[in-house]
C-alpha cells in the first residue's frame, strides 16, 4: 500500500510536507504498525506510544483526516492511506505534538478536593453498583485528546481559555459523579465552557473508549448547572 505521511522538524523544516513510502499491507495490520514499518525500513520518523491498548493516549494521530488511536486502528484494505499528526496541536517533530496546554488546564481540575478529612464510614461505605459504573467508565478516559482534535468548537474558538474541550468536560463529569469529591463541579463546568459545546458528539464518535458517553456526561452537567440557575 502506498502511505502518505506528513513530515516536519520545525528545527530544520521551513514548512510540514508529505512523504509516500510503500508498506506491504496484511490482514489487521496497524496504523501503529505501518509507521513501525517505515521507520525500519524506510527512514527515520518520530512517534510516541508506550502500551499499544488505548490506555497511555499517546498514538493519537489522523489516519484519512479522522482522529484515531494508531496502536490499535487496522487499515482496512491495501490502498492509499494518509497519516497526519494529531489535528490541532502544535507539532514537535512529526506525530508527535504538545499537548501540554489541554493537559496542564485538566490537570488543574482533575484533582479530587476534600473539605473534610475521610472517616471510618466513608472508607467502608458500599458505593451504589450503578454508581461505581458511570465513574469507572469514566475513568477510561486515556487523555490521547482525539476528542480535541475532532471538537469543531474548540478548534475555532478565538479565545481557547474559554472552553477546556471534551476531555476536560469528561475530567469534570468524573469528579462531579465521584461521591469522595467536595467541590462544586457544577460551577466549575459552567466556567469551564459546558455551554459552548454545541452536543454535536463528534468527540464520543471519534473516542477509543466506548465505555464513555459524552453526551450523557454533558447533558447531566447541564441538568444539574440549570438547577442552580447557572445556565449562561
Ligand atoms: S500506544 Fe497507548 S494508547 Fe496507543
Amino acid at each position: 500500500m502506498n502511505v502518505k505521511i506528513l513530515k516536519y522538524d520545525p528545527s530544520t523544516d521551513s514548512a510540514p510536507y508529505y512523504k509516500t513510502y510503500n508498506v506491504p499491507w496484511k490482514k489487521n495490520i496497524t496504523v501503529l504498525e505501518v509507521l513501525v514499518y517505515i521507520h525500519e525500513n524506510h527512514e527515520a520518523i518520530a512517534f510516541d506510544y508506550s502500551c499499544r491498548g488505548r490506555v497511555c493516549g499517546r498514538c493519537a494521530m489522523m489516519l484519512d483526516g479522522e482522529p484515531m488511536m494508531a496502536c490499535y486502528t487496522p487499515v482496512k484494505k491495501d490502498g492509499d492511506i494518509v497519516i497526519e499528526p494529531l489535528k490541532g496541536f502544535p507539532v514537535i517533530r512529526d506525530f508527535i505534538v504538545d499537548k501540554s496546554k489541554i493537559l496542564e488546564r485538566i490537570a488543574k481540575i482533575e484533582a479530587r478536593v476534600r473539605s473534610k478529612p475521610l472517616v471510618e464510614s466513608d472508607i467502608t461505605a458500599v458505593m451504589d453498583p450503578a454508581l461505581a459504573k458511570k465513574i469507572g467508565d469514566l475513568e477510561w478516559c486515556c487523555r490521547c485528546l482525539s476528542c480535541v482534535a475532532a471538537c469543531p468548537v474548540i478548534n475555532e474558538m478565538k479565545d481557547p481559555e474559554k472552553f477546556i474541550g471534551p476531555a476536560g468536560l469528561v475530567a469534570l463529569g468524573l469528579r462531579y459523579y465521584d461521591p469522595f469529591d467536595e467541590a462544586d463541579r457544577i460551577i466549575e463546568a459552567v466556567q469551564n465552557g459546558l455551554y459552548a459545546c454545541i452536543m454535536c458528539g463528534n468527540c464520543n464518535n471519534v473516542c477509543p473508549a466506548a465505555e464513555i458517553n459524552h453526551l450523557e456526561v454533558y447533558s447531566e452537567l447541564r441538568k444539574e448547572a440549570e438547577k442552580k440557575g447557572l445556565k449562561t
